[in-house]
């Protein structure tokens, strides 16, 4: 069997996937936060297939009558200890989420940021508000309904017959709910930056059958903002980098992202995660689990590396809790809950946000995100799988011992995601957490960026030709080292995957900019062309997770192309272009045929058509013009794309 290598492994997936397939999994990536999710399921959870929960109460309940098979001892563990952090919370930031005036569980609090009206007649706080729905669905419409009283505005919960009036922020700028003074971004920002936005809250979610809407408490308000954390993450957000929006509006410390409830409780989780590494080495012991002295990452498989285990994914619940516990998390009015900040792959502003009670069954809460990483445990376990291996590595620069390697990649597609940059508002967390467990993955303060490649302009005082550069050689060096350790029995796949923004709306007043489709094609295909790869085949696929806000339901196109390549060989000739253009013609419209035969849908064909068309182009060592010059991946993509 084949060892199958991702050199871009990001989070996992495919040496996950071939790793239920049987097969031997290799996966590297420069980015800690994506390596340890990957170390996380391909490494640790089969290290501990089997093991019997070390949980006390687990023990004595469910360890003799308990199927422990794959990662389901694991993933009691991790409840368990869960359960016993979530009470150690509880008793430390209970009183920071106050109950409803009648004794009401509170869920989520709604906030919306304000700013000072301009307009010296009114000078009231307005309220920021994209949207005053609270609930959309038939039968449950529910919405804030702002009341003014001369520069005072308060809020009431309504609900049946009527619609919520439009919000006070749009694309263009802000209105006041008091004066009706238009207040335009750069006075918000110019405020932003001076520290003087504020935040009213609008509403507050109470659990009940269903959900219930209660309008704003102040002695809520009053407790929010006693929170007092002695930790924060003071890290500096990158000045312009890719999906950054928010430092216009004086948010440039990664603490800035969060409030200062969220942060208190982010820091207790944090707190709690990491010490309760020592319970579940002595409970270990205690189980009389062998213990070999090694930690995890010494490639210990006793008691030390366990405990080490269970605080890991036990810390990836927390940083899952990060994900919904943000300033930036929307309110979705739709499914009535909040959203994860990165919906999209962005940092953008936000205005109306809502916050969560950490410590209460609701979305983005503890008991929900612990739970989830168990049940990941649970569903990633491969089946009879070994161990996989996991390094961190710059693609570029990688040198392997192994060869006659299996190579399947989705690789960073030019200037869609800006990974590292965004991956800080994880990394800030889980180096906090688990810096003593993984000291060389967490060396660096923040995610290492320089040898990432992204093309983005800001890590090159704004050239795009020198991050175009960057990336392209960093990819023709990626897939010149690959092309050596190749098991020549089966063809490369490189999945290219579309760009976002393609289809996403622009934010609220600021453009997504971006390139356009095909300069993430042709650097990928001239890439692979001029390392000396021939692509056999192009395939669409479509995401199985509708990560796209946008795309939901829409008639989208395929997510990913996938590229089968082999070596092109030494001897292969050169043509012309009337040869290349007549080979066209010949060939493409019976490959067009075969696609539409094997269901490929409409909207797909363009693009799937690609990958015919590029196998005639790649199979010569070069296409020459009249004038004797090479024809380029571009020119050959036009003539492709006219037949
Ligand atoms: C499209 S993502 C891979 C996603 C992955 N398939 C998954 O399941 O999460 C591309 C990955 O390439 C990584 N990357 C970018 N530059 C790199 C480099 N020079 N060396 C190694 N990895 C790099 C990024 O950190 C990112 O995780």
């Amino acid at each position: 069997l084949p060892t199958v290598l991702d050199p871009f492994c990001g989070g996992g997936s495919i040496p996950l996937e071939a790793q239920r397939l049987g097969l031997p999994a290799r996966g590297s990536d420069l980015n800690p936060v994506a390596l340890l999710i990957t170390k996380g399921v391909v490494e640790i959870v089969p290290r501990f297939a089997n093991a019997v929960p070390v949980h006390p109460e687990a023990r004595q309940t469910l360890a003799h009558s308990g199927n422990w098979s794959r990662g389901k001892g694991l993933a009691e563990d991790v409840r368990r200890y869960g359960a016993d952090i979530l009470q150690a919370a509880r008793e430390r930031i209970g009183h920071l989420y106050p109950k409803g005036p009648d004794g009401e569980t509170i869920l989520t609090w709604l906030w919306a940021r304000t700013v000072k009206c301009p307009n010296p007649a009114c000078g009231a706080e307005m309220p920021l508000v994209r949207s005053f729905s609270l609930a959309t669905k038939a039968g449950r419409q529910t919405w804030v309904e702002p009341e003014v009283t001369g520069n005072q505005c308060t809020f009431a919960i309504k609900t049946g017959k009527g619609k919520p009036r439009a919000g006070t922020v749009n694309r263009r700028g802000a209105t006041c709910v008091c004066c009706n003074t238009p207040v335009a971004f750069n006075y918000i920002r110019t405020e932003g930056k001076a520290g003087r936005l504020g935040v009213t809250l609008l509403a507050m979610v109470a659990a009940g059958r269903g959900k219930t809407y209660l309008p704003p408490d102040t002695s809520h308000v009053a407790i929010a903002v006693s929170a007092s954390p002695s930790w924060t993450p003071e890290t500096q957000m990158p000045e312009k980098a890719l999906g950054f929006r928010v430092q216009g509006y004086g948010m440039t410390h990664h603490a800035d992202l969060f409030t200062l409830r969220q942060l208190a409780a982010m820091e207790t989780l944090s707190d709690l995660a990491k010490d309760v590494r020592a319970r579940v080495l002595s409970d270990a012991k205690a189980t009389g689990m062998a213990d070999d002295d090694l930690r995890l990452e010494e490639g210990g498989t006793g008691a030390t590396a366990y405990a080490d285990a269970v605080s890991t994914f036990l810390s990836m619940g927390v940083n899952r809790c990060s994900g919904f516990n943000s300033s930036l998390c929307r309110w979705g009015a739709d499914n009535e809950k909040i959203m994860n900040v990165f919906g999209r792959q962005t940092l953008s502003m936000v205005w109306d946000f809502g916050e969560a009670n950490i410590l209460e069954e609701t979305v983005g809460s503890w008991p929900t995100c612990k739970d989830y990483v168990a049940e990941c445990i649970q569903v990633a376990t491969g089946y009879g799988s070994t161990p996989g291996q996991v390094e961190q590595l710059d693609a570029a620069h990688a040198i392997r011992k192994e060869k006659n390697l299996l190579v399947s990649t989705d690789p960073p597609y030019y200037d869609n995601i800006g990974y590292a940059d965004l991956s800080d508002f994880f990394y800030i967390w889980l180096r906090r957490t688990l810096g003593g467990i993984y000291p060389q993955l967490f060396s660096t303060l923040l995610v290492p960026k320089a040898a990432e490649l992204v093309a983005d302009p800001s890590r090159f005082d704004g050239d795009k030709d020198k991050a175009k550069e960057h990336f392209e050689d960093g990819f023709k060096q990626t897939f010149t080292l690959l092309k050596e350790k190749l098991d020549l029995r089966f063809p490369m796949t490189v999945y290219y995957a579309f760009k976002q923004d393609d289809e996403g709306e622009p934010d609220d007043e600021e453009e997504s900019g971006g390139v356009s489709l095909t300069t993430g094609w042709e650097t990928l295909l001239e890439s692979l062309i001029s390392t000396g790869f021939q692509i056999t085949a192009t395939w669409p696929v479509r995401a199985s997770q509708q990560w796209r806000m946008r795309s939901r339901g829409s008639n989208a196109l395929a997510s990913y192309i996938i590229l089968a390549c082999r070596p092109r060989p030494e001897s292969a000739a050169m043509t012309t272009r009337r040869d290349f253009l007549t080979q066209l013609k010949t060939e493409l419209p019976t490959a067009i045929r075969h696609l539409q035969h094997a269901s490929v849908q409409a909207v797909d064909l363009a693009q799937a058509a690609i990958g015919p068309g590029m196998a005639v182009y790649s199979r010569y060592s070069r296409v020459v013009e009249a004038s004797g010059e090479r024809m380029g991946v571009r020119t050959a993509l036009a003539h492709i794309n006219q037949i």
